[in-house]
């Protein structure tokens, strides 16, 4: 294993806390990429009841991920038979719950996170609250006789022991039950330069030509791949029992070109777009403008820890979540606010950590981008929004 990125020690990204709460801490954040399948992943591991106990990542509500969840839907159902559907990783059961709207004759969830697994319930949506194992899968075949397909929505890139969650869905899987498994695509990721999607809880920067070398050793095969923009770029791995990958996909594979160079140079520029984006703030907020955060997202903390900010930089990171108010981003004394004040607050600048909802966050933004106030979209590379973008993206 060879490491390809670093940022040193980070805070974990979704550690948000209050004042009198105890931090979880830090830990080294490098990449080490295999020469051999071309898996890049994590070189530590953070223990999985640390970082998932008490979980503030709810699936974002905004219309992006409701027109993801439609497309993904639509595309999945049309592949298979039988339409009672499981999910791991449910979190608040806010998928689970468009489908169950739109043609699955049953849904059932399985969640670690117990504050997500308490939503989903209140939301009706039955969910096993367990880490994904042998043990949660018996017990989902003994609820769900029929399990046409299963998801795992970026969780599978969190999984530290493969062979077992492997096994866990071999013992869940029918010879008809299609698996999707959704996750960021690393050629994307290094395509668009978003290093801040690399955090502790993302342990595999996944690779078609890695995660094919992982089902050689499983009664998995590649059935399909599908793409979609989502988070930057995401692929969805359809994968069956007893098939064989159909060609257009072995070729898919091999097109992949993706090596120690390319990792080499995304790592260059990120440490180029890190020092770019702080002097900008600094710049910025020591000529007296208000420099703000916008989304409070697991990328702002990479970036913001990234750039070594406090809040005399940044004021504060407006945010929707009501789980984030008024906790401080991780490794930070910069407080997560309520989205709702920032109109009012009226900044002069707003980084969009959330820049994977962008066009979202500009119509919501509009009157204050038309009143002179701009955005900065960090990837792929620190830019300004202002005015004139309003009208080319409501
Ligand atoms: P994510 O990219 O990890 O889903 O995080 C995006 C964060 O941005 C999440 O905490 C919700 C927040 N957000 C807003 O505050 N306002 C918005 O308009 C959108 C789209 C997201």
């Amino acid at each position: 294993m060879e490491k390809v990125f670093s940022l040193g020690l980070q805070p974990l990204a979704n550690d948000f806390c209050v004042e009198e709460d105890e931090r979880a801490g830090f830990a080294p954040l490098e990449v080490l990429l295999c020469p051999r399948c071309g898996l890049a992943q994590l070189s530590v591991v953070v223990r999985p009841d640390v970082l998932y106990r008490s979980y503030s990542y709810v699936t974002s509500k905004s219309v992006m991920m409701k027109e993801h969840f439609a497309r993904l839907w639509r595309d999945v159902f049309e592949m298979s038979t039988h339409n009672g559907v499981i999910e791991i990783g449910s979190n608040d059961g806010d998928f689970l719950k468009f489908i169950a709207q739109n043609g699955a004759t049953s849904v059932l969830g399985i969640e670690p996170a117990s504050n997500l697994a308490a939503i989903a319930a209140v939301n009706g949506i039955q969910t096993i609250n367990a880490f994904f194992g042998l043990g949660s899968a018996t017990e989902a075949a003994r609820i769900m006789n029929e399990r046409g397909i299963i998801f795992a929505r970026h969780v599978f890139c969190h999984v530290d022991n493969w062979m077992d969650f492997m096994k866990s869905l071999d013992l869940l899987a029918g010879q008809e039950t299609i698996v999707c498994i959704e996750v960021p695509y690393v050629v994307d990721q290094i395509k668009t330069n978003s290093f801040d999607q690399i955090y502790h809880e993302h342990l595999s920067y996944l690779s078609l030509r890695a995660f094919n070398a992982l089902l050689h050793r499983t009664p998995f095969r590649l059935r399909k791949v599908l793409r979609y923009p989502i988070h930057g770029g995401a692929i969805v791995l359809v994968i069956q029992k007893g098939i064989s990958t159909p060609p257009e996909v072995e070729d898919q594979i091999k097109t992949e070109n993706l090596d120690r160079g390319s990792w080499q140079n995304f790592s260059d520029r990120s440490e180029g777009l890190i020092k770019c984006l702080g002097d900008m703030i600094r710049q910025f907020a020591s000529a007296g403008r208000r420099v703000v955060g916008y989304g409070a997202s697991a990328k702002s903390t990479v970036w913001i820890n990234a750039m070594g900010l406090t809040r005399k930089e940044l004021g504060c990171v407006y945010d929707c979540t009501q789980q984030k108010w008024y906790k401080f981003i991780p490794g930070t004394d910069i407080p997560v606010v309520h989205e709702g004040g920032f109109y009012v607050d009226n900044p002069d600048y707003a980084v969009m950590f959330a820049w994977n909802f962008a066009g979202e966050c500009i119509s919501k933004q509009a009157k204050w981008l038309k009143g002179g106030g701009h955005f900065i979209v960090p990837v792929p590379a620190p830019r300004l929004i202002g005015a004139d973008s309003v009208a080319a993206t409501v």
